[in-house]
């Protein structure tokens, strides 16, 4: 398993272009399989994530091209309608699969994803929402099983929480369903709308999005279109902070500046030096940031995606911080590798305390998660001494060519391949 060799007291400069977003990419190249015509993506991000729902499309007969950032789908023979269990445990967006083709096809069988390192991942609420869309589901052997009688038909359907992944699943079921879906408590993340909008110039009918209200008219076919995801406003995220732990100037470009508003203003009351434009933020160098208590909530809550790398700047802020995780039950991975590089985090319950005005010391640490793992390189580029993180892969998930992008920023920083 590869490793990372990060050398501390780190000064980035310059600039760095935001890449396409994994979480946009991932819903919008699976609702290729509603259509059996062409989707063209650009802006696509060359994350593993991605990598493996290619390889997992291809397995059910779908012809991808694949070109840097751009993708060329035709999804017009799909030949399987299954997912087996080593594919869907890698990348559990591979759930996200049920809609599309119980909506083209009304059947498909995937293994059920299980849990992961920030929690049990449970997916009642996609299945209870695409059963109120007439699909029937059995649990076969660790295996979901669906099928739909004749066709999905619209419905009204009230979800107990605004789950990202279950309003993605019944969003595209309902495009070619029978009449009216109308969401209740829809996920209002920037990923959701992105979706809606590629959805739309496939030829889907679709109001609401990015609202907490979703509306959707079943049509028949659907049309070949060619979409540009947007950015990834997470990597987007993670970069302002790595330039505060730093307190290096740096400028973040090529992302909508408004998905990042919960951020923005946390960031701000900390007392941090932002230049704000539409789409790009300049961070510069500025005194010791302030404590302060955040609480992750949905959008257009505070991310827990940036839950940890937030952690990793309140090590070095003045004062007492908290985080309150409010979406997962463990995604406190992190806090014991930080502690190893020197922080000071006690957990309660659901609370982080992070005490400030510490000063991360290299050592050896483990990636857990995708996002625990960028907070322990955010820590080693500033800490004493060298840090080596293993387990790496759990980066490349979500960051495309993370050394690279740093290195050229000024991180002394190498990847060792096992
Ligand atoms: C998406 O996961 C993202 N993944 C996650 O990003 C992100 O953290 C999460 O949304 C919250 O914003 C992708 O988009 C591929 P949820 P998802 O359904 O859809 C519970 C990353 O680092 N729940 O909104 O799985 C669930 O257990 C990843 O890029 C149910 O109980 O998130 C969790 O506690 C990590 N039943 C909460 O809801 C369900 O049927 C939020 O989950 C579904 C979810």
């Amino acid at each position: 398993m590869d490793k990372l060799i990060i050398s501390g007291n780190s000064k980035i400069s310059g600039s760095v272009n935001v890449h396409g977003s994994k979480n946009s990419a991932l819903p919008i190249i699976v609702s290729s399989l509603l259509s059996e015509k062409s989707l063209y993506l650009s802006n696509v991000p060359n994350v593993v994530d991605v990598l493996n729902l290619i390889k997992l499309l291809k397995n059910y007969g779908v012809k991808i091209a694949h070109n840097k950032n751009k993708l060329q789908i035709n999804p017009e023979k799909i030949n399987n309608l299954s997912a087996d269990y080593d594919v869907v445990r890698k990348m559990r967006a591979s759930i996200l699969i049920l809609g599309p083709l119980l909506s083209r096809f009304g059947e498909a069988r995937i293994s059920l994803p299980g849990g992961c390192a920030i929690g049990t991942r449970p997916i009642d609420i996609h299945l209870s929402g695409l059963s109120k869309l007439g699909a029937n589901f059995e649990i076969q052997n660790g295996f979901v099983v669906g099928s739909v009688k004749s066709k999905l038909v619209g419905n009204k359907i009230k979800l107990p929480f605004p789950s990202v992944g279950a309003t993605e699943n019944i969003l595209m079921a309902s495009v070619l369903a029978k009449g009216e879906t109308k969401i209740i408590n829809a996920a209002r993340e920037p990923e959701i709308e992105d979706l809606s909008n590629c959805l739309i110039k496939m030829g889907a009918k679709i109001e609401g999005q990015g609202s907490n209200t979703i509306y959707v008219q079943g049509v028949t076919t659907l049309k070949k279109a060619q979409h540009q995801i947007i950015s990834d406003r997470i990597v987007a995220g993670t970069f302002i902070i790595a330039a505060l732990i730093l307190n290096s100037n740096l400028e973040i470009k090529k992302f909508n500046t408004l998905y990042l508003k919960s951020l923005i203003n946390i960031l701000k009351k900390m007392g941090a030096n932002l230049k704000i434009n539409e789409n790009s933020i300049k961070v510069l160098k500025g005194p010791k940031l302030k404590s302060t208590s955040v609480s992750t909530s949905p959008y257009p809550g505070f991310p827990t995606d940036l839950q940890a790398q937030l952690m990793s700047l309140m090590c070095l802020s003045n004062g007492k911080s908290k985080i309150k995780e409010t979406i997962f039950e463990n995604r406190f991975m992190h806090v014991p590798e930080l502690n190893r590089l020197g922080a000071n985090i006690t957990v309660e319950k659901d609370t982080a305390t992070i005490l400030g005005n510490q000063k991360f010391k290299g050592a050896q640490v483990m990636a857990s998660d995708l996002r625990a793992s960028i907070s322990l390189v955010l820590a080693a580029m500033n800490a004493n001494g060298q840090t080596t993180l293993n387990r790496v892969y759990h980066l490349d998930r979500g960051y495309e060519n993370i050394e690279k992008t740093l290195s050229s920023l000024g991180v002394k920083i190498k990847r060792k391949k096992n």
